[in-house]
């Protein structure tokens, strides 16, 4: 039987001051006209609420770009949701931080690009850096709990050591490196971003000293390794359809926020049919639920209700068919699809740092 989802992502916008080649936003972005007005998010919001949703995490693009934010999040908290906004911290002043704060906000999550200022703005693509570290100490000074999330990648992997060390003197109370996911922006940049076996082995190097010096005080530290180097994949989602559901700008309803990837699959949008329906009756989101849709060898194996089979829009996005087991799993038969992106865009030994492509939108 479907159960009622957990988790909404709101990606209340795509717009953003920040033009990080990692984004995981599609290389389609929405502009400003075509995004759900107030009425239109408050609507789908309470729906979210009516569906079983506690939690919704207001993100983008970046969510502070939207001037009706404080009363959305007053929304979300009015029907008892427990509300995190995920922010470049761009725009987020003292009184800022504090009206949110008021108007329900539960905990921020403010993203860095690395530790240094003139690296981290290099991979933001805009002089952000100390902005950022005004944010933090915004969000402390109005008493929410604040987690920093890094995307982990070629240009900044090295520096994990450095870049735990800024977060904890920021104040985080919880730290989240996590390696690039490849969909959007970042599968545009995967051969600057890749990193290499060398890099990753000093990331890791650097995040069991932390753990050391850390245990018992500190920040809660969250590593999550690169999938591409590993042998099994991540339970994507905890399962298809199963916890979470993310709302776009334009109030397209997706099971991931990146299945619009899947170009086989029929997107359903909250403004022409109630959410409910499309958690529960679409074939989008029935598509991949449970296990009966899995192929071999998926089918019969006993990790299949551990890992899901893996990434449903990565193998997609590798093999053309969002059935089969996602290819980073070495008992998949397209594995050698992720070997061979290993050996041409992070050979072991290539310390070169390509150019990136920058995220950006075009104004409307
Ligand atoms: Fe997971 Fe499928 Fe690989 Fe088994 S075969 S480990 S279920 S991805
Ligand atoms: Fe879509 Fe993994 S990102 S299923």
């Amino acid at each position: 039987m479907t159960e009622a989802p957990l988790g909404l992502l709101a990606e209340l916008t795509h717009r953003c001051p920040l033009h990080c080649p990692y984004c995981s936003n599609p290389l389609e972005l929405a502009g400003r006209s075509a995004e759900m007005t107030t009425d239109q998010w408050r609507d789908a919001l309470s729906q979210a609420h009516e569906l079983g949703v506690v939690q919704m995490h207001f993100s983008g693009g970046e969510p502070l770009a939207r001037r009706d934010l404080p009363e959305l999040v007053a929304h979300a908290r009015g029907l008892g949701a427990y509300v995190n906004l995920v922010t470049s911290g761009v725009g987020l002043t003292g009184d800022r931080a504090r009206a949110l704060a008021d108007c329900g906000v539960d905990h921020v999550q403010l993203s860095l690009q690395d530790a240094d200022p003139a690296r981290a703005d290099r991979i933001a693509g805009a002089r952000v850096h100390t902005a950022k570290r005004r944010a933090a100490q915004a969000v402390l000074a109005a008493g929410l709990p604040l987690t920093v999330n890094v995307v982990l990648h070629r240009a900044n992997i090295e520096h994990t050591g450095e870049i735990i060390e800024l977060a904890t003197a920021l104040g985080a109370d919880r730290i989240e490196l996590a390696n690039t996911q490849y969909y959007g922006w970042a599968l545009r940049n995967r051969g600057a971003l890749l990193p290499t076996p060398r890099q990753l082995a000093v990331a890791q190097q650097a995040v069991e000293q932390a753990r050391t010096r850390y245990t018992g005080r500190g920040p809660e530290l969250v590593y999550v390794v690169a999938d591409h180097y590993a042998d099994r994949p991540k339970p994507c989602m905890h399962g298809w359809g199963s916890r979470q559901l993310t709302v776009t700008p334009t109030g397209d309803v997706l099971p991931c926020p990146a299945a619009g990837v899947i170009t086989t699959l029929p997107v359903e949008n909250v403004l022409r049919r109630p959410l409910a329906r499309i958690w529960y009756d679409s074939r989008a989101f029935n598509a991949f639920r449970g296990t009966g849709w899995m192929a071999d060898p998926c089918r019969t194996c006993p990790q299949r209700h551990t890992d899901f089979g893996g990434c449903r829009c990565q193998a997609f996005q590798l093999t053309g068919d969002a059935t089969a087991t996602d290819p980073v799993c070495t008992l998949s038969p397209h594995r050698r699809l992720v070997d061979a992106l290993l050996t041409e865009d992070a050979a072991p030994d290539d310390t070169s740092q390509p150019a990136f492509v920058m995220r950006t939108q075009t104004a409307s």
